[in-house]
């Protein structure tokens, strides 16, 4: 790649997208494309809407943050629905600050930041286009410029609403240099950047008891004001606090509540009616989507202060809980690694699995259903079918406690520990096991967790430690079997001798030596019983089976084992149990025969080609199965 030819080009469609014109001919351009006025809030939904939305059991699912946040759908859904879609109607809501709720590394600051960089990119679409008066210090809509009296019939003639009026740097502006004719205004299209403070901020509170309000709506230029004599003179006033800056964009609150109550209490009456105050002017309009975060612990602080009962009408409160589908978390580590410079080590299949079953219990409340755990609601919760409990049961149980997934082990922990295991072990794969030790060896310094919780949570890792040694044995298992296809094949051929002379009421030929004998009844049961067939049920089964090898034999196609899918798990969980003893001695002797070897190998290799194992950690599989079957 020529990274100078790329810049270039680059440079040369960031040229194309700029537009200058006048109010005259914007007007032209609102009358062809009416949303180019639309509000910042509208103008958010639209990019969301834009991306793309499915419909999963009756819920949406927004595919625009469907690659960077995993398992907060029904979250995600909240906030498009109740927050930008009402908004982007012009309801109420939009007059409000959005403020995400919830525990530390949930994703908070991850949305936020998906909204600012997507919208900066969806103001460089067709669609995504907007327009303000040049130089504006706040970028704001031309439309301002129509008079008021005038503005139900332009809004008819055109097809838009009209909100706000100019600022007051445009407004001085256009009385001295155009004398009122607005419609020789200078107009540009507005490319949103953060970088460049156009439309997109953010807001940090940095010192929260002396915080300066001037910081949100700018403040008086001392370098002009002496030529301009007055505070109130707009050219000696710098609208350059976030507010103005993110004007027609999204401005980002961190930690809202961190900040001095008094501050709040202005910003809050500031941003009430779509308007805010900045020094000696009158009310400056502003159109940004507020987004703030904050933790649940300064949230239920602040809401319990009867003071700030007139702040809270003005705030629209969305819960960010964590995750909680084990499938999900996996997704986040794995980002997570990606961003990370562990990406050169090779994670082991489960590894991750693992990890996420424990921090997913971490989550999770105990219910009070019957015949519920904490296992088997992480199971429900990550569509998995678990028998007894049906798809209403899992709705339940997400009613049942409401505020779930707001505390728990956070993602970013998991991954500190994952990578200061590897650093320890020096080595180029992690696995299962060490992952879950570096979990244990984590709690004790843990910044956060009591006692109790602590005995809790080891018991989480050992609950996460079986689901593993279950996988991990079948794995194994399935890896033998494969090899033993041969012995699968010869089962399958022994079975449809003996039920093929059962229902012809037949002998069949011993191979060896010839003699005749009756159908071997124990061969076929040992089989059937693996699918839990009956002795009631046998002889239906069998003839069923002959029926389809006759179908087959009709149609020119051979039977196999492929070719009934019950009969074949039969077979494979025949073999699974013969084989046992078999995968019990061959992984864990120390001293394997040349044909143990054979297998060994055959096994390790077919791990590696099929199931994502590397060298280290199949070997190291095989070994810890060998130990599970020996207890
Ligand atoms: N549900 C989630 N989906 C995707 N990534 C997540 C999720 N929850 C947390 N993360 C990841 O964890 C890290 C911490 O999240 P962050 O957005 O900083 O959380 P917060 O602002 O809530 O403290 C980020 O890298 C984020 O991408
Ligand atoms: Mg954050
Ligand atoms: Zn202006
Ligand atoms: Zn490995």
């Amino acid at each position: 790649m020529d990274i100078i030819k790329r810049i270039e080009e680059y440079r040369s469609q960031e040229e194309k997208l700029r537009w200058e014109g006048t109010f005259a001919e914007y007007l032209e351009i609102v009358r062809e494309k009416p949303y180019v006025a639309q509000t910042a809030h509208s103008r958010v939904y639209n990019m969301i809407a834009d991306a793309g939305i499915e419909e999963v059991d009756g819920h949406r699912r927004y595919l625009f943050f469907s690659n960077e946040i995993y398992g907060l759908d029904r979250t995600l859904e909240r906030l498009v629905e109740e927050y930008f879609h009402s908004a982007a109607m012009r309801l109420d809501v939009r007059k409000r600050i959005l403020l995400l709720m919830g525990p530390v590394s949930g994703g908070k600051s991850t949305l936020v930041n998906l909204l600012k960089r997507g919208l900066e990119k969806y103001s460089r679409t067709e669609r995504g286009a907007l327009y303000g008066i040049k130089g504006c210090p706040m970028h704001e809509e031309p439309l301002h410029l129509v008079p008021h009296e005038l503005r139900p019939e332009v809004e008819k003639e055109l097809g838009v609403k009209i909100e706000g009026d100019l600022c007051p740097y445009c407004r001085l502006m256009v009385e001295q240099e155009y004398h009122w004719r607005g419609e020789d205004v200078p107009v540009e299209r507005v490319l949103l950047s953060e970088n460049k403070r156009i439309g997109i901020g953010t807001f940090s509170p940095s010192d929260p008891k002396s915080q300066d309000i001037a910081d949100l709506t700018g403040s008086i230029d001392f370098s002009t004001i002496a030529e301009y004599g007055s505070e109130s003179d707009p050219r000696a006033y710098r609208f350059d606090g976030e507010l103005n800056k993110a004007n027609r964009g999204i401005m980002e609150f961190q930690e809202m509540l961190k900040c001095d109550e008094k501050f709040l209490w202005n910003l809050l009456s500031l941003t009430q009616e779509g308007n805010f105050k900045a020094g000696r002017f009158a009310l400056i309009s502003a159109d940004e989507v507020i987004i703030a975060h904050t933790n649940e612990a300064e949230y239920k602080a602040f809401i319990s202060n009867k003071k700030n009962e007139a702040l809270q009408s003005r705030i629209i409160v969305l819960p960010v809980p964590y995750n909680l589908r084990v499938s999900e978390e996996e997704k986040i580590y794995q980002k997570l690694i990606r961003q990370s410079d562990l990406g050169h080590v090779h994670i082991a299949p489960h590894a991750l699995m693992a990890a996420a079953i424990f921090s997913i219990l971490t989550r999770l409340k105990d219910s009070k259903k019957q015949g519920m755990d904490l296992i088997k609601k992480m199971r429900l919760y990550d569509g998995e079918a678990v028998e007894g409990f049906k798809d209403s049961d899992v709705e339940e149980l997400r009613n049942e406690f409401p505020e779930e997934g707001m505390d728990g082990i956070d993602p970013r922990y998991v991954i500190n520990r994952i990578s200061s295991a590897l650093i320890r072990r020096d080595t180029e794969c992690i696995n299962a096991l060490d992952v879950l030790r570096a979990l244990k060896d984590g709690l004790d310094q843990h910044p956060s967790i009591t006692k109790e919780e602590r005995e809790k949570y080891l018991n989480f890792i050992a609950l996460a430690r079986k689901e593993y040694d279950e996988l991990a044995k079948k794995e194994v298992q399935k890896a033998f079997v494969y090899s033993y296809e041969e012995s699968a094949k010869t089962l399958l051929e022994n079975y449809l001798d003996n039920v093929e002379a059962y229902c012809n009421w037949t002998k069949i030929r011993d191979p060896l030596t010839g003699e005749e004998m009756d159908p071997d009844e124990k061969l076929m049961r040992s089989i059937e019983e693996q699918i839990g067939i009956s002795e009631n049920a046998k002889k239906a089964f069998r003839e069923e089976i002959m029926i389809r090898i006759s179908t087959y034999a009709r149609k020119g196609k051979k039977f196999d084992y492929n070719s009934h899918e019950r009969l074949r798990e039969a077979i494979e969980k025949k073999l699974f149990a013969d084989l046992k003893d078999v995968v019990k001695i061959t992984t864990s002797t120390k001293t394997p025969d040349e044909n143990q070897l054979k297998k060994i190998n055959e096994v390790t290799a077919r791990l590696i080609d099929e199931h994502g194992y590397c060298p280290i950690c199949a070997n190291e599989l095989l070994r810890y199965v060998g130990s599970l079957l020996n207890r």
